[in-house]
């Protein structure tokens, strides 16, 4: 495994593999690797002839009073981990090598204007200009994310599908601790207490999930989740809704595809999860 943090020697490299007819597999990540990302490395190495981690917290995806500085970083552990999985390559780039002399972003219309777009302005045109970056810098031919981040996994969709990049987006499903909690680099951040109240969110999404599938509307399973995050102290909603998976806007009804999202600050720390609804 080689660790890069130039782009153009990790570009130099894959374009050797890639001459060679071999496929290229990219799971991009903010590095403090968990099971979460390990499941998707896997995926990554198992469907690839060539691996790619890419380990680089994005300052660009940050909004001014949120978590950049404070981010975990632990490149050493993240790559024994890549390692044991097989990983070919870590491309570890400082902020300076991507971003020297920013002038051109990747934007995206309408689908950032809800949930975390919404909370989190200009967060969404972070990601997407240095998933662009990524899939530009790599050639890859797959890239994959974790479904715990639905929104970014639909946007990034609808970016590669405008932007008519030549690589195929693989979602992989949410990973999740015995009791519930969704696998996150930020739960690192909860006490002990916050840790056990943060049970809160699965425990929505669950009930939320089932009382879809058993035929309540959109209103009663918003209301019945509200409950239960509320219930908990340490909780502040950020939001709970339920949207159309496909353009994320709001949806009223369960009669499509729908995402039902939730973000719920514990203490200070915001922690996301969801369920997709299939109609
Ligand atoms: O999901 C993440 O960790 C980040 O948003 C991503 C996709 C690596 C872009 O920085």
């Amino acid at each position: 495994m080689k660790i890069v943090k130039n782009i153009d020697e990790l570009r130099k490299d894959l374009n050797v593999y890639r001459s060679e007819g071999k496929s290229i597999g990219l799971v991009p990540t903010m590095g403090y690797l968990h099971e979460g990302h390990a499941s998707l490395i896997r995926r990554a190495r198992e469907e690839n002839d060539i691996a790619v981690v890419s380990d680089f917290v994005n300052p660009i995806q940050f909004g001014p009073k949120e978590d950049l500085n404070t981010y975990p970083r632990d490149l050493e552990a993240d790559s024994k981990l890549c390692e044991e999985i097989g990983v070919d390559f870590i491309f570890a780039p400082e902020a300076s090598e991507m971003y020297h002399d920013r002038k051109a972003f990747v934007d995206i219309e309408d689908m950032s204007n809800n949930l975390c777009g919404a909370k989190r302005p200009g967060h969404f045109r972070g990601v997407s200009t240095v998933c662009t970056k990524l899939f530009n810098i790599t050639g890859a031919d797959r890239a994959y994310f974790g479904q715990k981040d639905a929104q970014q996994v639909a946007i990034i969709k609808k970016v590669v599908a405008d932007l008519n990049i030549p690589i195929e987006i693989i979602p992989c499903p949410i990973v999740r601790e015995d009791d519930g909690l969704a696998l996150s680099s930020r739960n690192t951040y909860l006490s002990k207490e916050e840790r056990k109240a943060a049970l809160c969110l699965s425990k929505a999404i669950f009930k939320g999930e089932e009382l879809a599938k058993s035929n309540a509307s959109v209103s009663e399973v918003l209301e019945k989740m509200k409950e239960i995050i509320s219930s908990e102290k340490l909780t502040k909603i950020d939001y709970i809704s339920a949207v159309d998976l496909a353009t994320m806007e709001d949806a009223k009804d369960f009669d499509g595809d729908r995402l039902v999202a939730i973000a719920v600050f514990i203490g200070k720390t915001r922690l996301i999860d969801n369920f997709i609804y299939r109609a």
